[in-house]
């Protein structure tokens, strides 16, 4: 097959308020080029304020999630153009992962198949991750002779257990998809055939939250990761006054009403119903 243009490296759908965005080189087991990483920053510039999307889930075409880096076009052939070409393709690798990991919109990872190595940025990067019992994870660089680079080494200590992280960066074993939810890399693991309705499930839930909090819930538990306890409070105060401005909807007032004066839900059992808090829209 001849090399698929930049603009097919990645697909996208929007249905019913959810953005799916596929890597979308399946012959290449969806592992990142440049191109791919070029194409995956301007699909998620295209959807971060598009007000038909309020969550973005990020798959892979045909039997892979990701290969990780392209050990062809990202490291051979870039290496052959020096530092300034080894410098460019993993400024394009990191600027997208990172635009996810701070994204606007609420992002699930859903992960049907492989996923190694590099892979592990634009899984921890999603907000939250479900995967299939079929897939395999794997930090697979030690197989190759070099060390879990592109933060992999990072993705793996933040979510995991010391003893386990070293485990899985030293061995270069692959975990299915339940050893990979026990490990903490993902959420949930379910059988492939159930991992969308999961998904979109979970997807829908989020839907009937208020969006603005969304963001500003998300980025707190990334935030005060790491912080110390006092400057934790304080960004909190911060954040939710931020949100006061940020929230048309002004979503706190309307979730008190429904409370304390209609009577017509209880915050301890489910969220108040947005649709009657305007659109938010100035
Ligand atoms: N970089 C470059 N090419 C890759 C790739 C990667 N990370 N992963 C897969 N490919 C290519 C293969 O070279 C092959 O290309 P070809 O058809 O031109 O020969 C094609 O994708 C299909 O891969 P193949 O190995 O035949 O598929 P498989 O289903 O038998 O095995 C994997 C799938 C993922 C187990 C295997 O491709 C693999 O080990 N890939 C490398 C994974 C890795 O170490 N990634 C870490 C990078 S940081």
């Amino acid at each position: 097959m001849a090399d698929r243009k930049e603009e097919d490296t990645v697909a996208y759908e929007i249905k019913n308020g959810i953005a799916l965005v596929k890597f979308n080189r399946p012959e290449k087991r969806n592992c990142m080029s440049p191109k791919l990483n070029r194409q995956m920053l301007r699909v998620l510039d295209e959807l971060e304020f598009n007000d038909d999307v309020g969550v973005l889930v990020l798959t892979g075409e045909g039997s892979s999630w990701s290969a990780g880096m392209d050990l062809k076009e990202y490291f051979r052939e870039t290496e052959e153009k020096g530092l300034p070409g080894i410098r460019q393709s993993q400024r394009e690798a990191y600027t997208w992962w990172k635009r996810l990991r701070w994204y606007q919109k609420t992002t699930i990872a859903m992960v049907n198949g492989w996923c190694f190595g590099g892979g592990y940025g634009p899984l921890h990067a999603c907000d939250l991750a479900f995967c299939a019992d079929e897939a395999q994870f794997g930090l697979s660089e030690i197989n190759w002779g070099i060390l879990p680079g592109g933060g992999a080494t990072k993705v793996a200590t933040n979510l995991m257990p010391l003893r386990k992280a070293m485990y899985h960066a030293l061995l270069g074993e692959n975990l299915s998809g339940q050893e990979a939810a026990e490990a903490g890399l993902v959420n949930e693991s379910v059988p492939l055939d159930q991992l969308e309705a999961r998904v979109t499930e979970v997807a829908n839930k989020l839907l009937k939250k208020n969006l603005a909090t969304l963001k500003a819930s998300k980025d707190a538990v990334k935030r005060v990761m790491e912080m110390t306890f006092d400057n934790a409070e304080d960004y909190l105060i911060r954040a939710q006054e931020a949100l006061n401005f940020h929230d048309k909807t002004h979503g706190r007032q309307e979730g008190m009403k429904q409370f304390l004066d209609d009577k017509s839900y209880k915050p301890g059992l489910g969220e108040y119903d947005k649709s009657k808090a305007g659109t938010g829209r100035d």
